[in-house]
């Protein structure tokens, strides 16, 4: 697909459901006994793969537009499925779905596309499997061939990884587990939407925070648990905007003079609006407007304007350039490449570390990144675990390569928006993964 830069973003629009939430929202209602209804279902091609699986274990799944009816008969699901389970592209359907799937009385297979089928799996295999699950697979990737235990028996577990998939997996088996099952955070919460959704479903969750103090400073852990044999009770979702989504509109609106961007009825979750006060961080102008919470999400509408001064580091350091690392790092993780793309317009500079998460992603969204941003003339440095990228650049327009991920497409489309000269994305259309309206969208705001 061929580009060409804009010279502002302006207007108002609301963006599709948010993705995690809705994996969530369907699994819950399968889970859940009694008729729940989702409102603004995310069209993500993801999502349709959650949808899909859950029809193929005989749940009732009626769908018009983005409002989904799911009728659950509670956490024993009815029935085995025919057939390997296809998670698509998306690795939230194939860890949740583990996890509920490893306290059943009977057997499944989880697979996906090439990209799912190359990430790492023993994250969830190894606590699922000291439940009392058994789960074959290719090396700790997918295929996986679960051999369902029930019930299971409860673990306390502390994750390895920042990573809300796994804990969310490890939650929904402790929901056939025997005894309480506890999950452990070290440093990062990572976003907690299972375990508001599961308290909206009447489930209930103990969540915990503990501050202690070493030589080496402040230590943060945080704590999730749950006793299983509980009941979920069917009740309807409303799915707010997508924050993730609108992080690309965002960054539009940051980096070209005189935009004025609203973005309405956004998920404002604490643990996904870091991408907010970063953006502030370096001198953008986002604000919340009108703050409500739906089914037990804070919600709101967003502004952004572009700040004549341009994007440089507020905060009072003795650095010459932004960075992000550490704890925040996990609560950004989906907002990494368009931060990257951001950092290329950042007086001095961004330098972002502790991401090597990023490197397992849909596709490599490390070397991803690096290899867009040096095509369009930044100078970058790649790391392990992260990059630097020096600013403030000018970008001209080149041949980009979205290596078939959805996030890298959607970042280097709005670095296109700043480039000098058209770009051309090969791939792009894999925005559908997490966002299907991506480019009408974008266009609808777009001046040139
Ligand atoms: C997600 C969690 C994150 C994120 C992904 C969605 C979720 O993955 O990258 O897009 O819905 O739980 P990890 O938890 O594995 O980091």
């Amino acid at each position: 697909m061929k580009f060409q830069p804009a010279r502002r973003v302006r207007g108002a629009l609301r963006l599709p459901g948010d993705k995690s939430i809705s994996h969530r929202a369907a699994i819950l209602a399968a889970l859940a006994v009694g008729r729940t209804r989702i409102e603004n279902y995310a069209t993500s091609a993801d999502c349709a793969s959650t949808l899909q699986c859950l029809k193929q274990l005989s749940v009732s799944v009626e769908q018009a537009g983005a409002s989904v009816s799911i009728a659950g008969a509670g956490v024993a699901l009815p029935r085995m499925a025919l057939s390997a389970l296809d998670c698509g592209n998306s690795g939230t359907t194939m860890r949740l779905l583990a996890g509920a799937l490893a306290g059943q009385s009977f057997n499944s297979i989880l697979t996906g596309d090439e990209s799912l089928r190359s990430r790492p799996m023993s994250r969830i295999i190894e606590p699922l499997t000291r439940m009392g699950a058994d789960i074959e697979s290719e090396q700790g990737r997918a295929p996986l061939r679960i051999a369902g235990r029930r019930p299971l028996s409860a673990i306390s577990y502390q994750l390895p990884v920042a990573s809300a998939q796994v804990k969310s997996c490890v939650l929904l088996a402790g929901l056939n587990a025997e005894g309480r099952t506890e999950v452990i955070e070290q440093e990062s919460a990572t976003r907690d939407h299972t375990e508001r959704l599961l308290l909206w479903f009447g489930v209930e969750v103990e969540a915990e925070s503990e501050m202690s103090l070493s030589e080496n400073g402040g230590h943060a852990r945080h704590i999730v648990s749950l006793a299983g044999g509980q009941q979920l009770i069917a009740r309807d979702v409303a799915v707010p905007g997508d924050i993730s989504s609108a992080a690309f509109f965002l960054a539009a609106a940051a980096l070209l003079p005189d935009s004025d961007l609203t973005i309405r009825e956004v998920g404002l979750n604490p643990t996904r609006t870091h991408i907010l006060d970063t953006l502030n961080v370096f001198g953008a102008r986002a604000s919340v407007e009108d703050r409500r919470e739906e089914s037990n999400e804070p919600i709101g509408d967003l502004r952004v304007c572009h700040n004549p001064n341009g994007l440089a580091l507020v905060a009072t350091s003795e650095l010459d350039h932004a960075v992000l690392r550490g704890a925040p790092v996990a609560g950004l993780i989906d907002e990494l490449p368009i931060l990257a793309v951001v950092g290329s317009q950042i007086e001095g500079g961004l330098e972002i570390r502790d991401a090597a998460e990023l490197r397992v992603k849909e596709t490599d969204r490390i070397s991803a990144t690096v290899a867009n941003l040096r095509a369009m003339g930044c100078e970058v440095e790649e790391y392990e675990d992260g990059m630097f990228v020096k600013g403030r650049t000018p970008l001209r327009g080149a041949r980009l390569d979205a290596r078939g991920d959805h996030r890298i497409a959607m970042a280097f489309t709005i670095a296109a928006l700043i480039a000098d000269g058209a770009s051309e994305i090969d791939g792009a259309e894999c925005v559908r993964i997490s966002f299907p309206e991506f480019f009408p969208a974008l266009e609808s705001v777009c001046e040139r």
